[in-house]
């Protein structure tokens, strides 16, 4: 099937023995990807607009599995079903993420991944998944259409991360290829802009941003 390179990615970061909720599916092409590709047995996606899901459908029906991928109109973690041990959220602002986990963190303890990947805010991210007593597994990037998307996995149990290896990603941090140094790159860019346009009287936040900007440039 017909798939880009950042979805696909998502779709083989989820176990293959779990049962996984699509949040925000939109067209529900990765629900239908690991069902039709990856042997799932059963996946459920959701999405909170109607015009998506009208989409979904039709594409659930050509693909043939409309016994396999639930859709839900529902807001958030509402689509939560029985037995979902895996969720995934692409293509959304990290805070909006955070306020979807927030918002139904009752959910949360039967789920054991989450795959992520906030289109901006993923530090948040971070920082939302660890208090909610989840830890980093994986960090991927895929590059498309000249756009880096970081897609973040999380895991059930809690572990410390100074501030350094939060900020640049304690497995990021260990790659070395040219993606990885372009996504840096990228971020060293906008924290010197933030820098020089910051007013004198944000100390803390200007303190914060040299710091950061020194983690970037070691890894450069
Ligand atoms: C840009 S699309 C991303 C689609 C797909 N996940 C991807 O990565 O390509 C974001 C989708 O999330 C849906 N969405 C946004 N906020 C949502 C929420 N709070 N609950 C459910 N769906 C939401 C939108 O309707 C839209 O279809």
């Amino acid at each position: 099937m017909k798939i880009n390179n950042r979805l696909k990615t998502i779709g083989d970061l989820v176990p293959l023995s779990s049962y996984p909720l699509d949040i925000g599916c939109d067209h529900a092409l990765l629900s239908i990807y690991l069902v039709k590709e990856k042997g799932l047995s059963k996946t459920v996606a959701s999405d909170n607009k109607s015009g998506p899901l009208k989409k979904a459908k039709e594409n659930v029906k050509f693909y043939k599995v409309s016994d396999k991928v639930k859709l839900l109109e529902a807001e958030g973690l509402d689509s939560y079903t029985k037995g979902i041990d895996t969720i995934t959220i692409s293509g959304m602002g990290g805070l909006n993420i955070n306020k979807i986990l927030d918002d139904n963190k009752k959910y949360l303890k039967n789920i054991d991944t989450l795959i992520l990947s906030p289109n901006n805010y993923s530090l948040a991210v971070k920082r939302k998944l660890l208090k909610l007593g989840y830890h980093i597994e994986n960090e991927t990037l895929v590059k498309e259409r000249n756009i880096i998307y970081e897609i973040l996995v999380f895991k059930k149990g809690r572990k410390y991360y100074s501030y350094k290896k939060l900020f640049l990603g304690p497995i990021l941090m260990t790659k070395r290829d040219n993606v990885t140094k372009e996504y840096y790159q990228n971020l060293l860019n906008t924290k010197k802009s933030l820098l020089n346009a910051l007013p004198k009287s944000f100390r803390n936040k200007i303190r914060l941003t040299k710091k950061e900007i020194k983690y970037l440039e070691e890894m450069l």
